[in-house]
């Protein structure tokens, strides 16, 4: 495995090995890896012939008040687990090297990204769609991998790929969880133990809303049912809703629907979803 910091040097190493055709997975993170990233990579792994990971903790898509200083960093962990899940090229880039002082073009989520998630966190979807598009520019995969954990996240890339017209293949990995089906989060590690154990009751309110909602109960009150199911634990919900998994507009009553959750535990908040397929 190769680390690099610098564009020019990721686009030297990356242009010999693409001879031939052979094509690039790209696996963008903001470190302190765990099994969930690793499966992404471990998927990148079986999907091509040359592995980038990024490890960028990006400043654009945390608001103000939010974790962007004490965010998670686990350099050298994250080297050790990139190289061992088969990794190529590790791309650890510093802030000035993607945002140089004059830059001033951004891009921007558009509808999507002001409802939910975006609501509860204005901006966050600009910036992550900002660092993706100059990530996507500077890899230039054909394909990249990103987690269902982040359902908002996939939806939101998805429809900058489609609009912008990347020429980028977008495959989504399914949620890694712990055994009493916590999701994996770098943030999980801000929970003290007593804490931790209230976190179950994220998937928790997500499955018996999925059990309501296979029951035939109407979707306000499997909402109502999920929020509560939260707030009982000591969770303060900020949303627990019933959306589109494309759109994140609500839901009709049947199809696809994708459950969606975030609350705060303590200062730590955290998010889950669950697909129903049918
Ligand atoms: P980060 O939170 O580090 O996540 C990187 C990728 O790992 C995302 O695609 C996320 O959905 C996926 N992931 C996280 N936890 C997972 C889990 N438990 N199971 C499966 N996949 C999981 O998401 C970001 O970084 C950033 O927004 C980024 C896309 C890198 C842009 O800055």
């Amino acid at each position: 495995m190769k680390v690099v910091s610098s564009i020019a040097e990721l686009r030297s190493e990356l242009a010999p090995r693409r001879d031939g055709g052979h094509a690039v997975a790209f696996v963008p993170t903001m470190g302190a890896l765990h099994e969930g990233h690793l499966s992404l990579i471990r998927a990148a792994r079986t999907a091509a012939h040359i592995v980038v990971v990024s490890i960028f903790v990006n400043p654009l898509q945390f608001g103000a008040n939010e974790d962007f200083d004490s965010y998670p960093r686990d350099e050298q962990g994250d080297r050790r687990a990139a190289e061992e899940t088969g990794t190529d090229l590790l791309f650890v880039p510093q802030v000035e090297e993607i945002y140089p002082p004059a830059a001033a073009t951004t891009v921007s989520a558009g509808s999507l990204g002001t409802v939910l998630e975006g609501e509860d966190r204005p901006g966050h979807f600009d910036g992550v769609c900002t660092v993706v598009a100059k990530l996507f520019n500077i890899v230039a995969p054909d394909v990249a991998f990103f987690g269902q954990k982040d359902a908002q996240q996939v939806a939101v890339i998805r429809k900058m790929v489609a609009d912008l017209n990347f020429q980028v293949g977008v495959e989504v990995c399914p949620t890694v969880r712990e055994a009493d089906g916590l999701a994996l989060s770098s943030r999980n590690r801000y929970l003290s133990s007593e804490e931790r154990s209230r976190a179950t009751a994220l998937y928790e309110a997500l499955r018996s809303g999925r059990d309501l909602l296979l029951d035939d109960a109407d979707l306000d009150t499997v909402e109502k049912k999920m929020w509560e199911q939260l707030a009982e634990r000591g969770l303060q919900p900020s949303y627990a809703r019933i959306v589109d998994p494309d759109t994140f507009a609500p839901s009709r009553k049947d199809g696809r629907r994708l459950l969606v959750v975030a609350a705060r535990l303590g200062s730590t908040r955290l998010i889950d979803n669950l697909l129903i397929e049918e």
